[in-house]
């Protein structure tokens, strides 16, 4: 399964998420890889605590393998490579974990047709050779979402699922509306350049990060008010995704808003749960429960 990750806005929680959906997916024996496409910040090796590639790797990294036409861009292990105790070595029954990293100070750069080419020969092979594939794009419509969408305009053999980060607030549910539905969106830029509006469209699903719950543990301290105020504007935020067709129907996950991942970019363990004590259950369940959803057809129809 290859899915883009988008988000209209940066800080949306999109590579946090991205990146915790492969690790629980591969925990549970699947082959998953991450492709860090957000080429003007490629900070996701941080994520998985892979000191070589921080902000990226010096050389041979994404930027490398598609702008210069380099014959394969670096791969990295997170089972080998990672210097976070509970990462190195994989677990017993896990699948394989990759992170391709981007060129470390290298921007973002225009969509050309030799680029678009080895886009899809990467994306290709990597959807053939791992179980999960998530390609983190660049926010907002991008040179990346560009490539991607003209890379599998132009190979039809290419089945791609597309996520659309937002946080649970009133201007990231109008910006993640519009990143698909408006003038220069997703659904048009892809038709110009030769999707079908209706396959694209259904191929497209929302997900609302960091969602503050009135009616978790974590909002104990609040006051009566500030908990029947939370309320109201959880109702009106339900209206307004709604009608900007971010509703239900288009939600395929909603991750909590978490107290770890509010100070931290990072995986959560199990041992973060259970025996630190410092990610919650909720969270956790969340990344799950969305790493099964997105390679269930059914759940990914809404049945
Ligand atoms: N569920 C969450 N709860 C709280 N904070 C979160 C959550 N998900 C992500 N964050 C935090 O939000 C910030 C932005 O997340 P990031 O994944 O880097 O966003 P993006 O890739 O969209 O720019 C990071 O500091 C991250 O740790
Ligand atoms: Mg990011």
């Amino acid at each position: 399964m290859l899915v883009f990750a988008t988000s209209d806005k940066g800080g949306t929680g999109r590579s946090v998420t991205s990146s915790n959906v492969v690790y629980r997916h591969a925990l549970r024996g699947g082959d998953c890889c991450y492709l860090d496409f957000d080429f003007g910040s490629p900070t996701a090796g941080a994520i998985f605590d892979l000191p070589g590639a921080l902000a990226g790797v010096p050389d041979g990294g994404l930027h490398s393998y598609l702008m210069d036409g380099r014959p394969a861009p670096r791969r990295l292990d997170v089972w080998a490579d990672s210097e976070r105790d509970v990462l190195r070595g994989r677990p017993a029954g896990a699948g394989r974990l990759a992170l391709y990293p981007g060129d470390r100070g290298r921007g973002e750069f225009p969509a050309h047709p030799g680029i678009v080419e080895r886009c899809a020969d990467l994306l290709i092979r990597a959807d053939e050779e791992f179980d999960l594939v998530i390609v983190d794009l660049s926010a907002g419509r991008s040179y990346a979402t560009e490539i991607v969408l003209a890379a599998t305009a132009t190979r039809p053999d290419i089945q791609a699922r597309w996520l659309v980060f937002h946080r649970w607030t009133r201007q990231h549910i109008i910006a993640a509306s519009s990143l698909v539905h408006g003038k220069q969106g997703i659904l048009r830029s892809g038709a110009q350049l030769g999707h079908d509006p209706a396959t694209l469209a259904a191929a497209i699903r929302f997900v609302r990060t960091a969602v503050p719950d009135p009616s978790s543990p974590d909002q104990a301290g609040l006051r009566p008010e500030q908990l029947a105020w939370l309320d109201f504007c959880d109702q009106r935020l339900h209206e307004l995704a709604a009608r900007h067709r971010v509703g239900r129907g288009a939600v395929l996950g909603e991750i909590p808003l978490d107290p770890v991942l509010q100070w931290q970019e990072q995986l959560l363990s199990d041992d973060d749960m259970w025996l630190h004590r410092i990610a919650n259950e909720r969270t956790v369940h969340a990344f799950d429960l969305l790493a099964g959803k997105l390679v269930d057809d059914e759940a990914w129809i809404g049945l």
